[in-house]
């Protein structure tokens, strides 16, 4: 088992983009796959089918997401709360919901004194159920930053390697420096190993970005000292639709989202996005090998 956490400090720069369709690119190669979103906007678990309901009263995941893994060791965290993507891609893949409430439980949690390592602990009890397993982040260095910091193996730093997100950096660089001390002493862990910065939401302006991006992703490996990924996540419309996909159910039109590859089944305007996301998960094998 795997685990890559998909984070940056910086909001915006295509986390959960990258964490839902890695993990739908994972699955169709034939891993099993787990997608856990610990990020309070719940953006993934809204991004893979989960919110169907219109309503608060009719909100199944407020009292079933992960902040219950995190908080109770009661919790059998597949069983009790991981759920099908839906009609999200082709095999389906695992979610651990978020919830808006993550952000007023946080403190809560924080008080626990073994909310940072349950979440490794319970992936721990089954290694072998999944191959792969994808933790979308928070823009933000927060208890839930942590967890995803103390539980993973692999970083991925998704950027548009625009000023304010190189700046950023310096903070992500940091805060992996404080996260790998907390994995020695309280765990006796190696380091998290950065697979890299990948360029994100890149323009396809040919002009603007022959102009700035060798420039831009320069700066990353000689002042920020981070490597940068080989692939590139260009900014296409494909890529935001597919994740804003609806169906007609009666009067209502109800979220319908869906990868990049399943969409890509549906319209040729996604394939070129879609083939960045296969050599996404080419160059990840590849460096895990
Ligand atoms: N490569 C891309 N091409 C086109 N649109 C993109 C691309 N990546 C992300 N977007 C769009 O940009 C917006 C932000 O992307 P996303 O939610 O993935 O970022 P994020 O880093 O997870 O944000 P947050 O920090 O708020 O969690 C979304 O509307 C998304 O559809
Ligand atoms: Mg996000």
């Amino acid at each position: 088992m795997k685990i890559i956490a998909v984070y940056h400090n910086k909001g915006g720069v295509g986390k959960t983009t990258v964490s839902v369709n890695l993990a739908a690119g994972l699955r169709r190669k034939g891993n099993n796959v787990l997608l856990i979103d610990l990020d309070s906007q719940a953006n993934s678990t809204f991004a893979t089918g989960l919110v169907k309901f219109q309503f608060e009263e009719e909100d199944t995941l407020r009292d079933n997401n992960i902040f219950h893994v995190l908080k109770s060791s009661d919790y059998d965290f597949i069983k009790d709360v991981a759920r099908r993507s839906h009609l999200f891609n082709t095999p389906e893949i695992d979610v651990i919901p978020a919830h808006i409430t993550l952000t007023e439980r946080e403190i809560e949690l924080g008080k626990i004194q073994t909310s940072r390592l349950r979440l490794l602990r319970k992936l721990e009890l089954e290694p072998s159920r999944y191959d792969f397993v994808i933790i979308d982040t928070p823009p933000a260095r927060d208890l839930y930053a942590e967890i995803s910091m103390i539980t993973s193996d692999y970083l991925i730093i998704p950027s548009d390697l625009k000023p304010f997100a190189n700046q950023g950096l310096t903070t992500v660089g940091n805060f992996i420096k404080d996260m790998n001390n907390y994995r020695k002493e309280i765990l006796n862990k190696v380091p998290i190993k950065v697979l890299g910065v990948l360029p994100s939401r890149i323009t396809t302006n040919q002009k603007s970005f022959l102009s700035t991006f060798s420039k831009s992703r320069q700066t990353v490996i000689d002042h920020y000292s981070f490597p940068v990924m080989e692939t590139i996540i260009y900014d296409r419309i494909a890529l935001s639709r597919c994740l804003n996909q609806t169906l007609p159910v009666g009067d209502l039109e109800i979220p319908a989202p869906k990868s990049i590859f399943e969409y890509a089944d549906q319209t040729s305007l996604a394939e070129p996005s879609a083939g960045e996301f296969e050599h996404l998960c080419a160059e990840i094998l590849n460096k895990m090998e």
